[in-house]
Parts: structure tokens; C-alpha cells; sequence
């Protein structure tokens, strides 16, 4: 694989070949846009690098124009790695053309340490130390300690953690802001930003350090001025946008804060007549915090990591539209998301995924028309509300083959977690975890089965098998399972192969070749598959899935179920669930929609096992009907892989919790105090849904 690498970008990767892999070749261009491979000249035409690397001096030493005309004349380009953080307007054309970008937040440290020399120079009084010095005056100089002061940190994403750890070294108290903490921020205290102004208050030093959003823009105004401490110290290393200048500069003049230490401001260069320039209050720095010696470095180690990332299909660090943006503004990212209603967690999914992932994830088979009937069938029920029933606030807790839950929502499994977010599926576990229940986990993972069972922790986890495998797999398989402490099966029925995906064709994506299959070792000579690392056995039939369960003492679901026969089956063979599914539309085109195959199957299981139900629920009350029409628990498929990229850990949870909240008002508006209370008697066939159109019909 060749390489197209700037001169010292070449030498950065030089020092690192050992990491590169042989295959590697260099394309080296020079500032006057020659390239060489070897040593040696090549034209153009000669060179085919799927990968470009410039390290920062593109941006100083007069190349860029070249180094961009290249990047835009070569088609065999897949990714730039950038040393920039931010979006730059050219990699818009490269996007467009498929071209993967990613960025590089390598500056948390120099910042942090400028910060901390700022502050330190400030408290010690370091400028007069030279004064005194050329006065030869043997002065001794009182200094304010770090020790003991209170730092109040807007904004906990990279910068805002680095700076937090080194205040602490000197014994600070640091106070934390951000709108969605994810519970790792290195603080003593997080606060949401609600309460900002009560802790301004409490701070010596105040730094700013989160992303610039409308939320952002103009935070520290008069209010904010006023409200801090007379002898504090304001540090802004964020965004000139976060500062009201003028009131800073009215604050600074009553003396109040003591000094205010400006990387940024909001017009750069600042204009010669800027005030700042001589406030003897102020110390300025022309946006040279994120200056320090390791950062070439540090975008060459981020660029070997990337490069093995690339290779092997895992997300790409700092990717630009992707999930995983990870640094310093896109770690701040979830502060500026509060998502108030599910449609805005959908929406944030598809702006942070590539157009082929958000197909392959919202697509469904053939025409689709599965996957829209999953959605209409809900239409088709309309609730009977009782009013005045008396009845106390609704219960939902449950559980599901042995599983207790809080809330009948559980996560469905889906496939392609490496496609979403690089914490995977951890996220959505901890995100279910958040919210009292529990994500079913699907054999298709990056990481593999024992780790996401060690990380379920003491919630007990159910597993997806899908019998793709032959026999004796799927035996180790179970095992392996039972050993990873997990407390349940579901076996996927419904795809003994993949259905036929018009969206993933016309998009030549192959989610296989994309994803990492953290459970199987690849078969020797063959690409990992999809189908589980290129096994292929013969044809399943109850009887073969029964002889496989028996291998396992662990409860079981048999997941694709949409008949009365299938479900009779699959309780004969011994399985303690029946899960009603199409797949989320996925697999057969044309299956009948989830909704309306529940009374039937649920009426065949009756009491002899639990009925499990996915397809198509967006909201609490269609959640709530599939309850009524007699499924213990409601699965979620899309809305949580959705939330996965969303947010992370973050945005499962949010998801599930916008979900449960409004399960909880329906119930409470059908007057039933619970999910148990819950028939089909809360039910009745809508209109337009003619007759015998609701499948099962209401029961009074
Ligand atoms: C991207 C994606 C991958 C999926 N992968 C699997 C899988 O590996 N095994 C499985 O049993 N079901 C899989 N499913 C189906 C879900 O478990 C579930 O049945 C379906 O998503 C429910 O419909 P909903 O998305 O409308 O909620 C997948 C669904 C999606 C959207």
C-alpha cells in the first residue's frame, strides 16, 4: 500500500517503521510538488497512494497549495489523515468524493501546561522577577499558592481534563462543567451548567476550555463577571466567542477579576487598537497554547494508529462525519446534546454516520416492504383509555428468562457495533445499564464474548447466537458463553443467510468486510465474513437446534418467530421464549408486520413460556401495545444502534429513557396501574384497519 507523506511527515513515519508494516511504501512529495518513492522521481500517473499524511509544516512551509492540488487530482485516495483538529473547508470536496478524513486533537497537553505556566507565572509574579533583577533590588517576592484554590473547569472534554489533572498535581480543587458528563472526568466536583453561576462564585481561577456553540457563545458577560471573586483569575484557551469582550474589559478595569489570561480572542490577529493589548490586567498570547515541541510527534503516533485502524476495518480516530471524533471538541460534543425527544438522537446518528452506515443500519430487505409494514401496523390500534381508575403510579419492572429489569425495554441485538462507535458494545450495555435493563448481545461484536460479559459485571446479560456455524461450533460457542457468565440465550432463527439488501448494494457497501468480528479468528485464506469467519454448515432444522441446546444449561428465546407453528416449536424443543421478530424488516421482504403476528403467538405459547416482541417501536405508547397484545418484554433495535452513534454509553441511555418515560405516561393515561394490569382490553382495531386487519383484534 502506498503512502503519500510531506517531507517531514515522511521522516516522522521513518522513525517509525518498524510500526508501519512492510507493505508500506512512501510517496514522498516535495515543497515544490515532486514525488518520490525510493529516492526515485515518479510522475503522477505512477503513483496510486490510498492513504495521505501531512504533518503541520504543510501549513508553514509553502507546500499547501501543491500538497491540496495533489490530494484533489489523485483517485485512488481512501483517507487523509490531517494534523489539524478542526473541519477545513477543503476536505468538503473529499468527502464528497468518499475520501475518509480524519483530524488529529493532539494539542490537550501543551494547552494544559500552558495553562498552568499562565496561572503559575501570574500567582508567583514572575514578571517581577526580571524587574527587580535589572533594579539589582534584593527583594524577596510573596506568592499566591496553587495549593488550595479552587479551579472551576468549563468544559471537561480533552483540555479540560488535562488541565484538571495538573491543577490537582498542585493540590487544587477542581470543579468540572459539562452539559453530559460520562462519569470519567478527572474532578472533584461536576456540576451541569445550570448551575454555573453558583460555582463562579467559589473559583480563584475560572478556565475555559469548552467548544464554542450557541450554548457557548458570550458566556462570560456582565452577570458572569460580576458574580466572580474580586482576586480570581480567568483563563480562556476555548474560543474568543465565549467572552463578552467588552464587559470583560469594563470588569477588568474595576479590578475585578484580577487578571484575565487570553489565548483566543474574537477577532484575530487582535487589531493593533485593541484594548488588550496594554490593559495592565491582562496577559496575552497569540493563540500559541496549542505550540508545544511533541505534537509532530504526537500526530505521527495518532497516524500509525489510524493506519492499523484503517487496515483492519476498525472507526478511524478523529474521523470527520463519523461517531468517533474523538479529542478535544468532539469528547466535548455530548455537552452541546440534550436530546429532548428521540427523532433529534436519529438525527445527530445520521449526521455523525457516512451515508452507507446509515443505510446499512436503517435499510431493510427487497422492497422494504417489511420495514414499513412494522411501523403502520401500530396505526392499526388505537387505545381504550379508563378514566378515573384509581390506580397508583404505573410499575414496569419485570424480567425475561430469568433477567430481571426495571423497565420492559431491552435493547434488541444488532449487529455492527464497529461501525457506530468505538466503544461499541460496551456502550450499549453500560447505556441499558443506566436505565435498569439490559441490551441482548449479539455474536457479531468487536470486542469478543468473555469481555462484554465481564463488562454486563453483576447485571446478568442474555446472548445472541445466530446458527450460521456448524454444530459443534455453536456447542463451543455455548460454552463459552455459559463460562463468560452470561445468564440467557437467544437464537437468532430468521437468518440462515443475509437478506438481500438493495440499499448496502447499490451503495457496494459490504458491512462484513467492514466490521470487526471480535469472536471468531479468521479462517485461514479467507476474508472474515459476516457469516462468522467463513464457516458454512448444513441445513438447521429443529431437531439439530434442539440436539445443539441441549449442550447448554441456559435458559433460551428462539428470536424470528411469526406463527403459531414456529412458536409451538420452538417450546417443544425446550426454549423458555418465544421472540417474536421479522429481523426489523431485514431478512424476508414481504413477512408479515411484527404487530400483527403477536396475539397469535402469543395466544399459542399461553403460559408455557415468555413472549419477546421487536419491530418498528419508536415510542412509549407503541411500546405499550405490544405489551397489551400480550409480549412480556419490547425490544429495540434501530433506536438504540442510532443512539450508539449518537452518543455513545450516552445515547443508548438517552434513547431508552425518552422510550421508558413515555411508557410511563401512557400507562398512567390508560388508567392501569402497571405493565401486569395491562390486556388487550386497553385495545381496539382502528378504523381504518378494516376488518380482522389488527391481527388477534381486541378482547374485551
Ligand atoms: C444494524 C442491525 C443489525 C442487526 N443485527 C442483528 C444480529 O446480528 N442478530 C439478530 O438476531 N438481529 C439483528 N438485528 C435485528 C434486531 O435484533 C431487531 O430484530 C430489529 O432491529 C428490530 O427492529 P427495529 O430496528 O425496528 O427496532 C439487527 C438489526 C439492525 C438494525
Amino acid at each position: 500500500m502506498q503512502v503519500l507523506v510531506n517531507e517531514h511527515a515522511g521522516a516522522l513515519l521513518d522513525a517509525r517503521a518498524a510500526d508501519l508494516g512492510d507493505d508500506i511504501q512512501l510517496v514522498r512529495m516535495t515543497p515544490d510538488g515532486r514525488l518520490l518513492v525510493e529516492g526515485r522521481e515518479r510522475a503522477r500517473g505512477d503513483v496510486q497512494p490510498e492513504v495521505a499524511f501531512a504533518s503541520a509544516h504543510v501549513l508553514t512551509d509553502g507546500s499547501a497549495p501543491v500538497w491540496l492540488a495533489l490530494l484533489d487530482e489523485l483517485p485512488s485516495l481512501r483517507w487523509l489523515q490531517s494534523p489539524a483538529a478542526g473541519h477545513l473547508a477543503f476536505y468538503d470536496a473529499l468527502l464528497a468524493r468518499g475520501v475518509r478524513v480524519t483530524g488529529a486533537h493532539v494539542n490537550a497537553i501543551p494547552i494544559a501546561e500552558y495553562v498552568l505556566g499562565a496561572v503559575l507565572a501570574d500567582a508567583q509574579r514572575v514578571d517581577e522577577w526580571g524587574r527587580a533583577r535589572a533594579e539589582r533590588a534584593w527583594r524577596p517576592h510573596q506568592f499566591r499558592e496553587i495549593a488550595g484554590t479552587t479551579w472551576l473547569i468549563v468544559g471537561v472534554g480533552a483540555i479540560g481534563s488535562a488541565v484538571a489533572t495538573r491543577a490537582a498535581a498542585f493540590g487544587a480543587h477542581t470543579i468540572g462543567v459539562r452539559r453530559r458528563p460520562i462519569g470519567t472526568e478527572p474532578v472533584d466536583e461536576m456540576i451541569h451548567p445550570d448551575d454555573l453561576l453558583g460555582a463562579v462564585g467559589r473559583a480563584d481561577v475560572v478556565v475555559l476550555a469548552a467548544p464554542a456553540t450557541p450554548e457557548t457563545d458570550g458566556l462570560v458577560g456582565e452577570e458572569f463577571l460580576a458574580t466572580m471573586k474580586p482576586a480570581s483569575v480567568l483563563v480562556n484557551v476555548a474560543r474568543g466567542s465565549l467572552i463578552d469582550e467588552t464587559a470583560l474589559l469594563a470588569a477588568l478595569d474595576r479590578g475585578h477579576p484580577s487578571r484575565a489570561i487570553l489565548d483566543v480572542f474574537a477577532t484575530e490577529p487582535l487589531p493593533a487598537d485593541s484594548r488588550f493589548w496594554d490593559h495592565p490586567r491582562v496577559v496575552l498570547t497569540p493563540h500559541s497554547s496549542a505550540g508545544g515541541t511533541g505534537r509532530h510527534a504526537r500526530v505521527a503516533d495518532l497516524f500509525v494508529e489510524n493506519l492499523a485502524r484503517f487496515r483492519s476495518g476498525r472507526p478511524l480516530l478523529h474521523e470527520f462525519g463519523s461517531a468517533e471524533a474523538v479529542g478535544a471538541e468532539a469528547q466535548a460534543a455530548p455537552d452541546a446534546v440534550d436530546f429532548a425527544v428521540a427523532a433529534e438522537i436519529e438525527d445527530e446518528a445520521r449526521r455523525r454516520l457516512g451515508r452507507e452506515v446509515w443505510d446499512f443500519i436503517g435499510g431493510g430487505a427487497g422492497d422494504e416492504d417489511t420495514l414499513v409494514e412494522n411501523r403502520r401496523a401500530f396505526s392499526r390500534f388505537s387505545f381504550r383509555p379508563r378514566l378515573l381508575t384509581g390506580a397508583p403510579p404505573p410499575e414496569t419492572a419485570t424480567s425475561f428468562l430469568g433477567v430481571a429489569v426495571a423497565t420492559p425495554l431491552l435493547v434488541a441485538p444488532f449487529a455492527g457495533d464497529s461501525l457506530l462507535h468505538a466503544d461499541g458494545y460496551r456502550a450499549v450495555i453500560e447505556g441499558a445499564a443506566r436505565v435498569g435493563t439490559v441490551a441482548i448481545v449479539p455474536e457479531v461484536t468487536a470486542e469478543p464474548l468473555e469481555a462484554l460479559g465481564r463488562a454486563a459485571r453483576e447485571r446478568a446479560a442474555i446472548f445472541q447466537l445466530s446458527l450460521r456455524h456448524p454444530d459443534d461450533v455453536l456447542v463451543a460457542i455455548l460454552r463459552r458463553v455459559a463460562d463468560a457468565g452470561f445468564a440467557a440465550v437467544c437464537v437468532t432463527a430468521d437468518a440462515p443467510v443475509v437478506g438481500v439488501r438493495r440499499r448496502d448494494r447499490g451503495n457496494r457497501f459490504s458491512a462484513g468486510s467492514r466490521m470487526v468480528l471480535g469472536n471468531f479468528a479468521p479462517v485461514a485464506g479467507q476474508a472474515p465474513s459476516f457469516m462468522g469467519g467463513g464457516h458454512s454448515r448444513p441445513p438447521m432444522s429443529w431437531a439439530s437446534l434442539r440436539d445443539v441446546m441441549a449442550a447448554s444449561s441456559l435458559p433460551f428465546a428462539v428470536k424470528g418467530v411469526l406463527t403459531a407453528p414456529d412458536a409451538r416449536a420452538a417450546l417443544d424443543i425446550g426454549a423458555a421464549g418465544v421472540y417474536v421478530s421479522n429481523h426489523g424488516g431485514r431478512q424476508l421482504d414481504g413477512a408479515p408486520a411484527t404487530l400483527d403476528q403477536l396475539a397469535e403467538v402469543v395466544d399459542e405459547v399461553g403460559d408455557a413460556g415468555e413472549v419477546a416482541f421487536d419491530g418498528g417501536v419508536r415510542s412509549g405508547p407503541d411500546a405499550v401495545k405490544a405489551l397489551a397484545l400480550g409480549a412480556r418484554v419490547v425490544l429495540v433495535g434501530r433506536p438504540a444502534a442510532w443512539g450508539l452513534a449518537a452518543a455513545g454509553a450516552d445515547g443508548v441511555a438517552r434513547a431508552l429513557e425518552i422510550l421508558h418515560e413515555e411508557l410511563v405516561a401512557t400507562l398512567a393515561l390508560l388508567g392501569v396501574a402497571g405493565i401486569a394490569a395491562l390486556d388487550r382490553s386497553a385495545l381496539q382495531t382502528h378504523p381504518s384497519a378494516g376488518p380482522g386487519g389488527a391481527g388477534g383484534g381486541p378482547r374485551e
